[in-house]
């Protein structure tokens, strides 16, 4: 299906590690923050003007050199597996249309990657959803992409996490700075310099502990793990070892706290590009907003629109 695979299962980085080429997407969550509109379609499938989430976190998969993603999906969700699958009854029909442009958007997704799906039978955490990928993956390292979040894919992240990965051997996370008081929302980690062998590849900081959701008063910094990860196998025994932690879920930030105890480097880059997240509705709300605007063919229009609304809305009207 996809060419990639085959070009990269050879890409090596500088130190002789071949690079991560498996990425896995855990998306068998119930998204419970948009209820109704989760009740039946998956929140990983909501539009982003004409693309669903999942796709543009795909193409970031894609866009690293990644031609392997194994989707972690859960009773409900299997639409978003079609979503990636050839639909020929309606490419024919674009076909026999003459409609190219529609046709090239239908047939896109299927030739991102090669989709693989296992199932998570219940939802008990990120970390036990991971844990799922482990047949898949084996004792290679991988990288693991959240369903809700991705980046702008003019200001990539993956392809520098890959490249520290391969150097390192240990964790490597993705850090964005939050306001303090919105640490129980996220992983957060105290950080010291990284060796200067690592900084050329970005802003690397070596993470000296990982805390999952701390109140602002126990938050040892404001740096929040960002939903990209690289990942060495051994994760996979870690995470069996791992107990419910916050939330009485097994989390994937305890399982890599566990192996930094025992000593697995963990490193992490500074991300100071732009991270869209829409696993809430106002981040969803923003997200489409932002890409709708960078659009080449809707983008000025929307954007006049928008201003003209903004004007109305302050001076009182609706706008519309
Ligand atoms: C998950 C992780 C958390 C991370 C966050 C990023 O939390 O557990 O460490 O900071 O994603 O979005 P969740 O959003 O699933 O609650």
């Amino acid at each position: 299906m996809s060419e990639h695979s085959a070009n990269l299962s050879s890409t090596v980085a500088a130190t002789g590690r071949p690079l991560a080429v498996k990425a896995v997407i855990p998306a068998a969550g119930l998204a419970t923050r948009f209820l109704p509109a989760t009740k039946a379609v998956p929140k990983e499938l909501l539009p982003v003007v004409d693309r669903p989430v999942l796709q543009y976190i795909v193409e970031e998969a894609t866009q690293a050199g990644i031609g392997d993603v194994l989707l972690i999906t859960g009773r409900g969700k299997t639409s978003m597996v079609d979503h990636f699958d050839r639909r020929p009854d309606l490419e024919a029909r674009l076909e026999e249309k003459g409609d190219a442009e529609r046709l090239a958007a239908v047939r896109r997704p299927s030739e991102l990657a090669e989709i693989y799906t296992v199932r998570q039978p219940e939802q008990l955490g990120l970390g036990h959803a991971v844990g799922y990928a482990e047949s898949h993956v084996g004792d290679q390292p991988f990288a693991v992409l959240l369903g809700d979040e991705f980046v702008k894919l003019s200001e990539p992240l993956l392809p520098a996490m890959l490249e520290l990965q391969a150097r390192t051997g240990g964790v490597v996370l993705a850090f964005f700075e939050v306001d303090p008081a919105d640490t129980k929302r996220y992983g957060i980690a105290s950080v010291e310099p990284a060796e200067s062998e690592l900084t050329d590849i970005g802003e690397v900081v070596k993470v000296t502990g990982m805390v999952e959701k701390p109140k602002p008063e126990d938050a040892p910094s404001n740096l929040a793990v960002l939903g990209r990860y690289v990942l060495p196998g051994k994760i996979f025994d870690a995470i069996r070892r791992t107990k419910p932690g916050s939330g009485g879920e097994i989390q994937l930030t305890d399982a890599m706290e566990l192996l930094r105890t025992e000593g697995t480097p963990v490193h992490a880059i500074v991300y100071r590009g732009t991270r869209y997240d829409t696993g809430m509705p106002l981040g969803y709300l923003q997200t489409v907003v932002q890409i709708a605007a960078e659009r080449d063919d809707l983008g000025a229009e929307f954007r006049s629109w928008l201003a003209e609304f903004v004007k109305a809305d302050a001076a009182g009207g609706s706008g519309t």
